[in-house]
């Protein structure tokens, strides 16, 4: 049986540890079927509604280097079941990630979905695009409304992903979800405070008790 994201993940280092804590075998006798290779609708549902990010790269002198990419909503594309794609925005100007994979193409990216406790993490190889390169692909990875500079694309090919457990994730909500789920009890305040005004004016008027 195959868990195709521990088969990239477990290094010797790590084996070792694993035997260290008395789990090896666990993972050496893997009796399920997680090659994750191919993402599935739920993958592609999951990655349509991130807004954001973290990429990790990997520097010649062998650091990792975690950065933050953000975008309007699914900026992050599904392009088939082993592709991926985004735009890249200008930001500080360090590339520093740009740098990295030119050089080692290796990146792991960690997808955060705070309300529902759910993490994807997805190990690719990461390739450049010009935006003249693909047009096609430009137009995919543009969203006219985003007040952005695109600078380059970021086309990655899958080679695994894995789902992490909701253990010590706090749900976190964004403005847009707040104000979503406040939504109906703003529509009661005002209307009560409309009710106020009304019954408010009716005391004040002698006589009126209807
Ligand atoms: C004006 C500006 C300043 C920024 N300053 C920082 C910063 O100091 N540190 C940081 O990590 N990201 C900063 N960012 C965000 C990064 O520039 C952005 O994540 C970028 O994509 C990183 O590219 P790289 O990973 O190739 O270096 C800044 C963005 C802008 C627009």
């Amino acid at each position: 049986m195959s868990y195709g994201f521990l088969d990239i993940a477990i290094t010797p280092s790590v084996r070792a540890a694993q035997k260290a804590m008395g789990v090896d075998h666990i993972w050496q006798n893997f009796n399920g079927d997680r090659d994750f290779d191919r993402l599935t609708e739920n993958e592609a549902a999951f990655i349509a509604a991130r807004d954001s990010f973290y990429m990790a790269s990997v520097s010649e002198t062998g650091w990792p280097y975690v950065q933050h990419r953000g975008g309007p909503s699914g900026f992050l594309k599904v392009i088939d079941d082993r592709t991926l794609a985004f735009a890249d925005y200008r930001g500080n100007r360090q590339y520093i990630s740009t740098g990295n994979v030119a050089a080692n193409d290796r990146v792991s990216l960690f997808l955060m979905d705070y309300a529902h406790r759910a993490r994807l993490k997805i190990y690719a190889h990461v390739e450049e695009v010009a935006l003249d390169a693909d047009p096609e692909l430009t137009m995919l990875v543009t969203d006219p409304n985003y007040r952005a500079r695109i600078e380059r694309i970021f086309r990655l090919r899958l080679e695994s992903f894995d789902w992490n457990c909701p253990q010590h994730i706090t749900p976190r909500f964004t403005e847009g979800e707040v104000n979503e789920a406040v939504r109906p009890l703003r529509e009661r305040l005002a209307q009560l405070e409309s009710e106020n005004v009304e019954l408010r004016a009716r005391l004040a008027t002698p006589g009126d008790t209807q």
